[in-house]
């Protein structure tokens, strides 16, 4: 069971991940990188893959893109669809998994964004969504993605922590308005290039006392980018840019997050 399947972290995701940010964004301007994005290359229409609740979908709906969206999550798909419609939008937002979904109509352009590729664990899962997603590109359609690029002196700390090792990553105030306070233990396997974290949650009363805890796993995998190169030309891709992050920052060297933009051959 992954994190973002459930209830109450797809009711709380967007708060959480805004305090999460505030500090250290890594993901910091994709929602603007993503609609110049959509604008080059949407013509024909966008979806916005592993939409979750609908941060990149909404977006692009207020800046007069209406793109489709969906999720191995229902109930992601359910909170962006509540809050497309409170914003007035009525869009398509269906459940499904990136490997095998098939829409009705083919797009010109394809958004998976803020790491929701690195959620496919092995390459043969990588393979299949890169497969599936051409199937419903338009010939010459354009995919965006992220991956974080294996980093050894991260990955050296993290392999010596154990998914119980726990340390403060921030504490908000959640939908019912009780404070709750996130730990995270991350450690990596460097034969599967999988990041494990535990994602502890302490929801606190007005004294700070702890009245609940639950804990949630979350799995992700780090790609090489030599890898992801021969994965895309056996795919079926021609890599049109790579950047390192999402202002555009050169993609050469050691950038952590990697931004690959990419054409249906
Ligand atoms: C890190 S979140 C990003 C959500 C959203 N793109 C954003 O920017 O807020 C990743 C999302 O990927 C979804 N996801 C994970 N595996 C998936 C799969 N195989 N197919 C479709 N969605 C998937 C999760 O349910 C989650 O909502």
């Amino acid at each position: 069971m992954d994190l973002h399947d459930f209830e109450d972290v797809c009711e709380n995701y967007d708060l959480y991940l805004d305090a999460m940010y505030k500090n250290e964004d890594i993901h910091s301007g994709f929602q603007e990188f993503y609609l110049d994005f959509a604008k080059e290359y949407g013509e024909q229409g966008v979806i916005d893959i592993a939409c979750g609740t609908g941060a990149v979908l909404i977006y692009l709906a207020e800046h007069g893109i209406i793109a489709d969206g969906t999720d191995i999550s229902e109930a992601m798909c359910r909170v962006a669809g509540e809050k497309a419609k409170e914003k007035g939008f009525d869009l398509n937002i269906f459940p499904a998994n990136m490997t095998e979904f098939k829409s009705d109509r083919k797009y010109s352009c394809a958004i998976i964004a803020r790491s929701g590729f690195m959620h496919l664990l092995t390459s043969e899962l990588q393979r299949d969504a890169l497969l599936n997603i051409r199937e419903n590109l338009v010939d010459g359609g354009m995919l965006t993605f992220n991956t974080f690029d294996p980093h050894p002196i991260f990955q050296a700390e993290q392999m010596k922590t154990k998914d119980t090792d726990y340390s403060l990553r921030l504490e908000y105030t959640n939908k019912q308005g009780m404070r709750e306070k996130i730990y995270n233990a991350i450690s990596y396997d460097p034969y599967t290039q999988i990041m494990s974290g535990n994602w502890k949650f302490e929801t606190l009363d007005e004294s700070g006392a702890i009245i609940g805890e639950r804990v949630r796993p979350l799995k992700m995998r780090q790609t090489y980018r030599q890898e992801m190169k021969y994965l895309l030309e056996l795919t079926g891709y021609e890599i049109v840019n790579v950047y390192g992050g999402y202002h555009k920052e050169s993609g050469e060297g050691s950038a952590k997050n990697v931004i690959w933009c990419v054409r249906k051959k």
